[in-house]
């Protein structure tokens, strides 16, 4: 089942022409792609990387811009971002490493790295199609409950339910799981001219009715979707439980 904003995106209906800048880009004008991290898009990597295996799909002209990363979590630490992105897409894609753009949370100057990394995506043109998933508080990349809906590329401190979520990933040890990360903003996700939503379990299904029959507000991020043109929320049954 679907749970549709009021403007499907058309990379994946009514828009063949955007299909084929999806998968035949070309270098003068690459395709630019956000792409998530967390257990929700790890069936899109999956498909991708098969996609990619049985000569479907090149991503030779792609240019990605991760979401997020940590902050202070070295970047071979298995669970930080960079690594998460090699473990399950980019080691086994053809995607340029110099095409490859995620934050870093080692940078000397953080505030300095996401200015940067705004001015980067500005410069590719921006991008065409954000992918994301959301926390169980219904934030976006790390946009958690409070952020500004038209907040940019920032450091954010993370809210204690995203601790407790991402604890599962560090042995279940609140104390190991970092406490701040870099994320791109609210508005900078809407800034892409598609967004693609996955969703699933019960565990996010009140998250996904205050995102879409609440109103447009900053402690549900992702309800801003409601304002973007080329949206859609893809969800499993159990997140539908409180629609
Ligand atoms: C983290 C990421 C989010 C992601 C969320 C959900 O908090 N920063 O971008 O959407 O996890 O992860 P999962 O799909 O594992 O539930």
């Amino acid at each position: 089942p679907y749970a549709f904003l009021p403007h499907p995106p058309s990379l994946l209906t009514d828009n063949p022409q955007n299909r084929i800048n999806a998968f035949g880009p070309t270098p003068s004008k690459p395709f630019v792609l956000g792409l998530p991290t967390g257990s929700s898009p790890e069936g899109i990597y999956a498909h991708l990387v098969t996609a990619y295996k049985t000569h479907a799909i090149t991503f030779r002209n792609v240019v990605t811009f991760n979401m997020d990363e940590y902050v202070h979590l070295p970047r071979d630490h298995p669970e930080s971002y960079h690594s998460f992105m090699y473990t399950h897409f980019f080691q086994h894609v053809d995607v340029d490493p110099a095409h490859i753009h995620i934050l870093d949370g080692n940078a000397e100057d953080l505030e300095a790295e996401c200015l940067a990394y705004e001015e980067k995506i500005r410069r590719v043109g921006g991008i065409e199609l954000f992918l994301g998933g959301i926390g169980p508080d219904g934030h976006v990349a790390f946009n958690e409950p409070g952020s500004s809906l038209a907040s940019r590329t920032r450091v954010k401190t993370l809210a204690y339910e995203t601790i407790l979520a991402n604890s599962r990933f560090f042995g279940n040890d609140l104390t190991k799981v970092p406490k701040m990360a870099l994320t791109v903003g609210v508005g900078t996700v809407l800034d892409a001219r598609e967004v693609v939503v996955i969703i699933t379990g019960a565990h996010k299904a009140l998250a996904l009715q205050k995102c879409i029959e609440g109103g447009v507000n900053h402690m549900w991020t992702l309800s801003s979707l409601q304002m973007h043109p080329h949206a859609m929320i893809v969800v499993d049954e159990d997140a539908t439980l409180e629609l």
